[in-house]
């Protein structure tokens, strides 16, 4: 029994929480691991930042919603095509997409315009992307698409449909030309 008797003389030996600490031992390669991972994932949160406030690369989001029965009825659906807003400077399109078109298919605009647009579908889901350019989204029934682009270099620009919508979605295409 006399060889017990030191622990019982140091109780502060078997607190818990200092075992606890005395215990936790991580891998010098796992913590080298650890800060890697944070380091990466603070590098992509400020990459993220950047693109979206300094160089203005965004998610397209849901500008809004329609009831896809009332887009030949009501505007601005109903009249589908290019708006000027500003004559060689700023215009907006409105396009109706459905299977197995673009309405409008043809887009014309000057050179330096910088052009809004504004989709969405009257069926099934479809795709719009604009070659050359960051314009590029899901264009869905009852919801209204947005994305904008400036073009400074005159030429076409093919824009398709992306998301496979049936038998016809292959030559579900138009254009965009922008004039000199
Ligand atoms: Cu519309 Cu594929």
């Amino acid at each position: 029994m006399s060889d017990q008797a030191p622990k019982s003389d140091e109780p502060l030996d078997d607190d818990p929480q200092d075992d606890a600490k005395q215990h936790i031992h991580i891998d010098p390669y796992e913590k080298n691991w650890i800060r890697i991972s944070i380091g990466f994932l603070v590098f992509f949160v400020i990459m993220i930042t950047i693109a979206g406030l300094a160089l203005g690369i965004q998610v397209p989001t849901d500008e809004g919603r329609v009831d896809p029965n009332t887009l030949d009825t009501a505007l601005p659906w109903s009249e589908p095509g290019l708006r000027e807003i500003v004559p060689g400077e700023e215009y907006e399109v409105y396009i109706v997409a459905r299977r197995f078109s673009f309405d409008p298919r043809e887009i014309t605009v000057p050179v330096g315009s910088k052009v809004t647009f504004w989709a969405t579908s009257a069926d099934v889901q479809h795709g719009f992307a604009l070659d050359g350019t960051n314009v590029n989204m899901m264009v869905i029934p009852g919801q209204v698409s947005r994305l904008a682009a400036t073009f400074d270099e005159p030429g076409e620009y093919n824009f398709i449909c992306h998301e496979y919508c049936g038998l016809g979605h292959a030559v579900m295409y138009g254009t965009l030309t922008v004039e000199k």
